[in-house]
C-alpha cells in the first residue's frame, strides 16, 4: 500500500493516490434530505457505495465531518458487497468498507437530480477494491464516463490502494450522470462519489464544452498531512509536496487573503506555504504524463508573496506553462499576502512530461515563488447529448412507471448504450431525439403519462400488454410525428378522443386499442357501458349489507347471552344517555327491517313528517309503541345510504333522534329513526 500521494516523486498517469487514515476534529453538517436525494447545508453530496440496508442510510464521517449516504437513491442497478474481512481495518475510512458492483449492464449510471444549471461542480470518484468479491483479481480495468462523454479509464491493479478521479465540470442541465461502463476487462465497481459545488466564476476555462480532469494539484512547501474540507470549503484535497532538495521552503504566519474577483478561491493555509528555488533564478517541475497519450493540459499556479519586501527588492519571472511563455508573456510579479494565479487558456500536449518553469527576468533580485499547483487534463464535452426536454420526459417516465431495465445516463447517447425499447433520431446539430418508445409487456400500472406529450418527435408508441388504467388523453392525437400507437390489453376506459379517431380513420395513423374492456366510441356506446354495473357499485351494494349484517350477527348474540329482548339495548342506552355519558356514541343499536314490516310501521306510509333531498320521511310506531320516524331513501343513494348508516347509528343525543333499525329490502332503503322530540318521549317509551 502507497503510502502518502503527496510523497511521490512525479505524477503518475493514474494521478491516484491512497488517502491516509487519519482521525480528525468532526464538524458535523445539518443534513437534509431533498427529494429523496441528500445534501447538507454546503451542498455535498457524498455518496458511501453499497453502504446501508436503506436509501437514507447515512453516518457523519470520522474524518473532516463529513456526512456520506447510502448511494441507493442515486442509482438502481448494482450489487452492494462489503470488502473481504481480510483487508477491512479500522483505520480505514469508512466509505471504503463497501463497493458497489455492477455485474451486469454494459453501462449502469447515477444520476445526481436538481442541479443547478451553468453552476460547476467537482466531482470525485474513489476505488477501493479490497477483494469484495473473493475473487482475488489481479487487475480490472472499466470506464467512466461523464454524462455522455469519456472521463476515465480506471484500472485497478492492487487490492488495497485507493484508485481515484476528479473532476470540474459545468452542469448544463439539471441532471449530472456518472456512469460506469463495462469494457470487457473485469466487473466495475466503485467505493464513494462525491459532488462539491464551485461558483460559476471558478475555474474560468470549464465551460459546457470543457471539462478538467485533475492530474495534480500540490500545497507547494507544506510539511504535514495534506489539507481538504473545511479548511478548502470547496474540499478540494491539497497534497504536500516536498520532494525535491533544489526546493527551499517558506512560510508566513500572517493571513493570505483572497481578493475579490479571485477565480479559485485557494485556502489561506495552502498559500502561506510555498518553494523557492535554492541558488537558482529558475524554479523548475516536470511532471511525468501517460506515455504517449493524446491528452491536452491545463495547469494552474498559485502564488503570493510571503515577505515584506525592500526598497532595493523585486521579485518577477516569466512563467512556463507546458513550454508555453503564459501570463500573455508579460513578466509577472505576486501580490504581497494576497493569492493570485497564472493558468492556461489553451491547452498543451505532453507526451511524456508537463513541465512548469518559473524563470526570472534579468531585473528580478529575488528568485521565482510558487505557493501552489494544479494540472489537469481536458475531457472535451464533444458528444452532444439528447435533448434536455426529451431526456426530462423520459426521466419522468420511468419515475413513474418505476422501468428498471437498462434506463440510465443518457436515453440515446452513446447509441452503444441507448435505453432499450427506445429509437431515436439525430439532428443537423447532433442532437438526439426519441422516435420511438416501446414499453410492451413492461407491466406499468397508473395513468397514460403526460410526459409523453413532450416527446416531440415520437413516431411509435407501443405501451401495449401493460395494466394502463384512467382514459386515453387527447394529446396523444396532437403529437406531430405519431403514426403508431398501440394501448392494446391494457385496463384503459372511457371515450377515445375523437381527434385520435379520425387520424386512425383517414390512414395517418394506426391505431390499436382492442383488449380494453373499459373503452368505448361514442357519445351512445359510452352510455350502454355505464348502465353496466361498474364494479365499483357492486362492492359497495355487497359491502353495505355485509357489514351490516355483522352488525346484526353480533346484536343478536349480544341478545341472546342477555336473554332479553332487542328493545333491551334503547333500554340501556337510555339509562346511559340520562347519566350524560358521552361514551354511547359508538354503540350499534339497531335492527334490521322487512319492507312489509316497514309498511305495517308506518301503516302504509300513511303519514308524511317530512320531504328533503336525501328522502321521505314517514311517521310510524312499534309494536310497543316507540315513536319512530322512518326516512325513505331514493334507491339510487347507495353510497349515501352507508355514509347516513355510519353517520346515524354514531349519533345518540338526547335532543337528536337515533337510529334503531334499517331496511334494505330490494330496492327499499330506509332508516327507523327513534324520536326524541322531548323528555317525554323519552319516558313514554
Ligand atoms: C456488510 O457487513 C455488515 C456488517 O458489518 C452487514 O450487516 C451487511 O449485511 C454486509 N453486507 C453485505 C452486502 O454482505
Ligand atoms: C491474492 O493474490 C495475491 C497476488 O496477486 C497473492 O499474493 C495472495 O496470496 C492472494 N490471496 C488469496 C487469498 O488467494
Ligand atoms: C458563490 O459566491 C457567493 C458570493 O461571492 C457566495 O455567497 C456563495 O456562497 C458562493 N457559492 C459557492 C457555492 O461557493
Ligand atoms: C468554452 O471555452 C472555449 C475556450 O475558451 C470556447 O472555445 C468554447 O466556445 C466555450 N464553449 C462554450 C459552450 O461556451
Ligand atoms: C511563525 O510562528 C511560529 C511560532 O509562533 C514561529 O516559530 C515561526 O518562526 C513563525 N514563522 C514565521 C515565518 O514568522
Ligand atoms: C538591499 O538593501 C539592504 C539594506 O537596506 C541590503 O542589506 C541588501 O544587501 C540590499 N540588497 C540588494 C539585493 O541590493
Ligand atoms: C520536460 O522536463 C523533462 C525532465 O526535466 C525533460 O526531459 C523534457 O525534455 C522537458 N520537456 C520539454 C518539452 O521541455
Ligand atoms: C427501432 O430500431 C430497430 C433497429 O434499427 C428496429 O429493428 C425497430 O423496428 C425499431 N423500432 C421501431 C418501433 O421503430
Ligand atoms: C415492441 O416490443 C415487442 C416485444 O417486446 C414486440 O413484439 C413489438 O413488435 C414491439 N413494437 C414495435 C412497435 O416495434
Ligand atoms: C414538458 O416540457 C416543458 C418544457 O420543457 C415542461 O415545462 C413541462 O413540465 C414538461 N411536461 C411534462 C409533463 O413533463
Ligand atoms: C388526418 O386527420 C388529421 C386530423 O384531422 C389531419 O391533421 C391529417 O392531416 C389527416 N391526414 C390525412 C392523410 O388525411
Ligand atoms: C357508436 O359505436 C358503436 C360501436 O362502438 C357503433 O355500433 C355505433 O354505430 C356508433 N354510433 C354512432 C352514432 O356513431
Amino acid at each position: 500500500m502507497q503510502k502518502l500521494a503527496g510523497r511521490r516523486r512525479c505524477f503518475s498517469s493514474r494521478n491516484m493516490a491512497v488517502i491516509p487514515c487519519s482521525i480528525l476534529l468532526l464538524f458535523p453538517l445539518l443534513a437534509v434530505q431533498v427529494g429523496g436525494q441528500f445534501t447538507d447545508g454546503l451542498g455535498f453530496i457524498s455518496l458511501d457505495c453499497g453502504y446501508g440496508h436503506d436509501a437514507q442510510a447515512y453516518y457523519v464521517g470520522p474524518s473532516f465531518g463529513i456526512t456520506y449516504v447510502s448511494d441507493a437513491s442515486y442509482i438502481d442497478s448494482g450489487e452492494p458487497h462489503n470488502i473481504s474481512v481480510v483487508y477491512a481495518s479500522v483505520t480505514m475510512p469508512p466509505r471504503f468498507l463497501t463497493v458497489r458492483s455492477f455485474p451486469s449492464g454494459a453501462r449502469n449510471c447515477y444520476t445526481f437530480k436538481s442541479m443547478t444549471p451553468r453552476l460547476k461542480y467537482i466531482i470525485r470518484a474513489s476505488f477501493l477494491y479490497g477483494d469484495y468479491d473473493s475473487k482475488n483479481s489481479s487487475s480490472v480495468q472499466f470506464d467512466l464516463h461523464l454524462g455522455v462523454n469519456f472521463w476515465k479509464t480506471i484500472t485497478v491493479t492492487s487490492i488495497l490502494k485507493v484508485y481515484y478521479t476528479e473532476t470540474i465540470m459545468e452542469a448544463t442541465t439539471h441532471l449530472i450522470s456518472v456512469c460506469l461502463v463495462n469494457t470487457g476487462r473485469g466487473t466495475p465497481f466503485i467505493s464513494s462519489l462525491v459532488l462539491r459545488p464551485l461558483n460559476r466564476t471558478l475555474y474560468p476555462v470549464v465551460n459546457a464544452s470543457l471539462s478538467l480532469i485533475l492530474s495534480s494539484r500540490f500545497d507547494m512547501g507544506r510539511i504535514g498531512d495534506y489539507v481538504r474540507f473545511p479548511s478548502d470549503p470547496h474540499d478540494r484535497i491539497w497534497n504536500p509536496f516536498d520532494q525535491t532538495t533544489s526546493l527551499t521552503k517558506t512560510s508566513t504566519n500572517l493571513t493570505v487573503e483572497n481578493p475579490v474577483d479571485d477565480h479559485f478561491e485557494v485556502p489561506h493555509v495552502v498559500m502561506k506555504t510555498a518553494v523557492v528555488p535554492v541558488n537558482s533564478n529558475k524554479l523548475e517541475l516536470s511532471l511525468a504524463t501517460k506515455p504517449g497519450g493524446l491528452d491536452e493540459y491545463y495547469a494552474v499556479l498559485h502564488f503570493s508573496e510571503l515577505k515584506p519586501l525592500l526598497q532595493n527588492e523585486s521579485r518577477q519571472f516569466f512563467v512556463y506553462l507546458g513550454g508555453t511563455l503564459s501570463n500573455d508573456a508579460k513578466p509577472f510579479t505576486p501580490d504581497y499576502l494576497s493569492s493570485s494565479a497564472v493558468y492556461s487558456t489553451n491547452p498543451t500536449s505532453a507526451p511524456t512530461h508537463y513541465n512548469i518553469s518559473l524563470v526570472a527576468t534579468s531585473d528580478s533580485t529575488l528568485p521565482p515563488i510558487l505557493n501552489a499547483a494544479e494540472v489537469f487534463s481536458a475531457m472535451q464535452n464533444t458528444i452532444v447529448p439528447s435533448d434536455s426536454r426529451n431526456v426530462d420526459a423520459m426521466v419522468a417516465i420511468k419515475g413513474t412507471y418505476a422501468v428498471k431495465r437498462n434506463w440510465m445516463g443518457d436515453p440515446c447517447v452513446p447509441k452503444a448504450y441507448a435505453w432499450d425499447g427506445l429509437n431515436c433520431t439525430v439532428d443537423a446539430a447532433g442532437v438526439s431525439r426519441i422516435t420511438a418508445v416501446n414499453l410492451s409487456h413492461g407491466a406499468l400500472n397508473g395513468e397514460i403519462s403526460t410526459s409523453f406529450a413532450n416527446l416531440s418527435e415520437i413516431q411509435y408508441l407501443d405501451l401495449s400488454y401493460n395494466k394502463l388504467t384512467g382514459s386515453i388523453p387527447a394529446f396523444l392525437a396532437y403529437l406531430p410525428s405519431l403514426k403508431y400507437l398501440d394501448l392494446a390489453n391494457n385496463e384503459l376506459s372511457g371515450l377515445v378522443p375523437s381527434s385520435l379517431l379520425t387520424k386512425s380513420q383517414n390512414g395517418s395513423l394506426a391505431l390499436r386499442i382492442e383488449g380494453n374492456r373499459n373503452v368505448c366510441f361514442n357519445a351512445t356506446s359510452c352510455e350502454a357501458k355505464r348502465k353496466k354495473p361498474a364494479p365499483t357499485i357492486i362492492v359497495i351494494s355487497c359491502v353495505v349489507p355485509v357489514v351490516l349484517l355483522l352488525m346484526l350477527v353480533v346484536l343478536c348474540i349480544l341478545r341472546k347471552q342477555q336473554g332479553n329482548h332487542f328493545f333491551v339495548h334503547i333500554q340501556r342506552s337510555r339509562g346511559r344517555h340520562m347519566r350524560g355519558s358521552k361514551e354511547y356514541a359508538f354503540q350499534i343499536d339497531n335492527r334490521r327491517f322487512t319492507y312489509t314490516e316497514l309498511k305495517k310501521i308506518t301503516k302504509n306510509f300513511g303519514r308524511v313528517l317530512g320531504k328533503g333531498g336525501f328522502g321521505t320521511v314517514y311517521y310510524g310506531h312499534l309494536d310497543n309503541s316507540i315513536k319512530v320516524a322512518v326516512k325513505m331513501l331514493p334507491h339510487t343513494s347507495s353510497e349515501e345510504f352507508v355514509t347516513e348508516a355510519q353517520h346515524l347509528s354514531r349519533v345518540h343525543h338526547r335532543n337528536l333522534v337515533s337510529m334503531i333499525g334499517y331496511c334494505i329490502d330490494g330496492e327499499h332503503l330506509a332508516f327507523g329513526l327513534r324520536v326524541h322530540v322531548s323528555g317525554n318521549s323519552q319516558r313514554a317509551s
